[in-house]
């Protein structure tokens, strides 16, 4: 059991192996929030205090106890009008258009297994992993209804929220904003860490502390962003990677969304996470219900590592859904960097030729085979492949890459359409466009109107034609620009952000269901969509259009904060590297891609025979180690922003397995050595180091490391591969 009631105090208590979460309905029957931290016992209740507090008001029927107010309380759901002037996490307006919604406890229910959100992706459990919790909120007078959802993992330390909210009066209200979770602390000081970045450098870590006011990220482009990932650590000043406490908070959602980290006048801190609420007020007409995606929660009291690897097995295995979430994935080839839109069947063939005498697994047709698309200014819409092109069907040409022993994957990107199409010519009210007013342009193309069920049916019609054509195993899911003229021309503007992610989750569910063998790779330039909400569908995605080695560390880093390393596309491609123009070896860049779904893009007939070489022996150490990869326990060693170098590591499950990867960031004059210590090891157990034929007991790994040779030359690479000696 995991979740508990108990009567006498009302409180709810959440258990998890390590992790308690407390909350109390009080006289007033408000809901309060109590705790969330290590396991503890008790009712918690005598944390919470009562002052007469200046200008922080009294709910009415508080009397006249002037120490009692929503101002200072902490609570699980608060909300505009109640007198709390902190951040909200529910805004109403009613249909007097008052702004206001005084939530009251009406009840409860406690069930075995995961509550799943239709339409939404979300944790998913078996039903003996996971109980859920549902608390009825409700405003007497106008009758709106929240019921706040509560998933508890217990062995995996995850609790999720989510709220529904119900209209349950006689007329329309609108939902101005939308949270599904808040954790108020009463005391102590917090930094926030949150990830932010832009197109080809994504999720770089940054780490402040948060003051009085409120920090705000979120995004206002139509998908998560590359620019702020939905995802926030909050930890305590002290915490490190190793060491003291922290709290994840990672949204489930691919939009518009919003996280405000608020230190108030009484030194209490709050964070909401929810969605955006610029360019969303969302009408609710009497019945109906609006979902809120998901947020997931996790606590750690033994640094970022802990909290990490946490998500990372939650993510892995309870959000990643279909045969590739726990399968190996192939070794592809793109013809992106390879070719860009310049190529024909001949040359998708002879990519393939070329793979199948390196071990690459399967060859993908990147951007470029369709309409008349051979440049980024037209095509998008027209899913018809351009056979003069590819100088065959698409069945033909798949055939004799099949044939060859080569897998065959495929691009697309079915929420644009470029005005230059026949797609466009045909149903221009099908993209989004602000009647009376010329639409904003991205990479020249405009957006589909995806919260539109006919016009997805009709994509989905198109790429199903395609992806009939033949044994296509892989798609590359693309959505290259940020939405900005955010108007549906058939339906309420309020809701048209929201109603899009619903409607892409909506096409993913149909494309997963009817080619449940097809793996999906997300992508949105690179990591511009790169959540958790993805993740259900897709079990992995393109980390970041930038493929330098260098720039990867970072970018991988970032990434890993939250995202197992099974989701984190990730390919050598040529150097002078095309986002910067830097010369790394192959060596380093095969050890930097080898650390999530590797491949390569890049043409493989320019490589020379020693590279040919060198890449024969990298996919066959990958193959080797990939189950280790996928499924290992991975540790970050340094942080690439701050240390001279960056090092990570996998664990088999058992411990008994270890790949280490390092890549020197610095080198100077008469180097000094570096030291990298290694982690999760089992201390007592003897470990070989596979290359030198060297064995050092798990303690001195650990404790002591092992010094870095000092080699010549920028960014030298190692991989190390320890086994416990029997
Ligand atoms: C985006 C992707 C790239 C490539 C191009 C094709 O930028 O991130 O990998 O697929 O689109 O247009």
């Amino acid at each position: 059991m995991a979740i508990f009631y108990q009567q006498e105090n009302r409180t709810f208590t959440l258990q998890t192996k390590q992790t308690t979460y407390q909350m109390k309905v009080d006289d007033l029957g408000f809901l309060l929030h109590l705790y969330y931290g290590s396991k503890i016992s008790g009712n918690m209740d005598y944390l919470l205090t009562y002052y007469d507090r200046g200008f922080s008001g009294n709910p009415y029927d508080a009397g006249n106890d002037r120490t009692y107010s929503m101002d200072v309380l902490p609570q699980e759901y608060p909300t505009t009008g109640t007198g709390d002037y902190r951040s909200s996490a529910l805004t109403i307006r009613n249909h007097d258009e008052s702004e206001c919604c005084d939530l009251r406890y009406a009840g409860y229910e406690i069930r075995q297994g995961k509550y799943e959100l239709p339409g939404l992706p979300a944790v998913h459990a078996k039903m003996q992993e996971a109980e859920t919790l549902e608390i009825i909120l409700e405003d007497c007078v106008s009758k709106v209804q929240v019921r706040l959802l509560y998933g508890v993992l217990e062995e995996e330390d995850i609790i999720t929220r989510s709220a529904k909210i119900i209209n349950g009066s006689t007329g329309d209200i609108i939902v101005e904003k939308a949270a599904s979770a808040c954790l108020d602390f009463i005391n102590g000081t917090y930094d926030l860490i949150s990830f932010y970045g832009r197109h080809a450098m994504e999720r770089n870590y940054q780490r402040t502390e948060i003051v009085h006011g409120s920090h705000v990220i979120g995004s206002r482009r139509g998908t998560s962003s590359h620019q702020y990932n939905p995802a926030v650590i909050v930890a305590g000043k002290d915490t490190t990677e190793d060491n003291g406490s922290c709290y994840g908070m990672v949204f489930v959602y691919s939009g518009n969304f919003m996280c405000e980290a608020e230190r108030d006048q009484y030194e209490q801190t709050r964070i909401v996470m929810g969605l955006q609420s610029d360019l969303f007020h969302y009408p609710l007409m009497p019945g109906e219900t609006l979902l809120v995606p998901e947020t997931i929660l996790c606590y750690s009291d033994s640094g970022f590592g802990g909290l990490s690897a946490r998500y990372h097995h939650c993510i892995r295995d309870h959000i990643c859904r279909g045969q590739y979430s726990a399968q190996s994935r192939p070794v592809l080839v793109n013809s992106w960097e390879a070719a860009y839109f310049d190529f024909n069947g001949k040359t998708i063939l002879q990519l393939a030729k070329d793979a199948v005498e390196l071990g690459i697994d399967m060859v993908v047709m990147d951007d470029g085979w369709f309409g008349k698309r051979n440049d980024d200014n037209c095509g998008l819409g027209d899913w018809q492949v351009n056979e003069e092109k590819l100088g065959s069907t698409l069945g033909e040409l798949i055939r004799q890459i099949n044939d060859i022993g080569v897998k065959f994957g495929i691009w697309v990107e079915p929420e644009m359409v470029s005005e230059d199409s026949d797609l466009y010519r045909a149903h221009p009210d099908w993209a989004m466009q602000i009647p009376g007013r010329k639409s904003v342009r991205g990479r020249n193309q405009l957006v589909l109107d995806f919260s539109r069920k006919e016009v997805r049916d009709h994509i989905f019609e198109q790429i199903c034609n395609v992806l009939n054509q033949g044994n296509i195993e892989y798609i590359k899911w693309d959505m290259n620009r940020s939405i900005a003229d955010v108007y549906s021309s058939a339906g309420s503007q309020g809701r048209v952000a929201y109603d899009y992610v619903l409607g892409v989750y909506d096409f993913l569910e149909k494309l997963t269901t009817k080619y449940p063998a097809i793996l999906i790779e997300g992508c949105s330039g690179g990591g511009g969509r790169f959540d958790a909400g993805m993740m259900y569908y897709t079990p992995q995605i393109w980390c970041s259009d930038n493929t330098d080695a260098l720039d990867r560390l970072r970018i991988q880093y970032g990434t890993s904060f939250f995202y197992p390393m099974s989701t984190i596309g990730a390919h050598v491609s040529a150097v002078p590297n095309h986002q910067t123009g830097r010369s790394i070896s192959l060596r380093t860049r095969g050890i930097v891609a080898m650390t999530g779904a590797f491949g390569y893009e890049l043409s493989l007939a320019k490589l020379s025979t020693e590279e040919k070489e060198e890449i024969k022996e990298q996919i066959r150490q990958y193959k080797k180690y990939e189950d280790l990869i996928r499924t290992g326990d991975y540790y970050r060693l340094s942080n690439p922003f701050r240390d001279a170098y960056a090092a990570w590591m996998h664990v088999s499950e058992d411990k008994r397995q270890v790949l280490l990867h390092v890549v020197m960031l610095e080198i100077h004059g008469n180097m000094t050595v570096s030291y990298v210590r290694l982690k999760g090891l089992m201390p007592d157990a003897v470990y070989e180091d596979s290359n030198s034929g060297r064995s050092y007991y798990g303690s001195a790994l650990m404790k002591a490391g092992i010094p870095m040779p000092v080699e010549l030359g920028e960014s030298q690479a190692y991989q190390f591969v320890f086994r416990v000696k029997i």
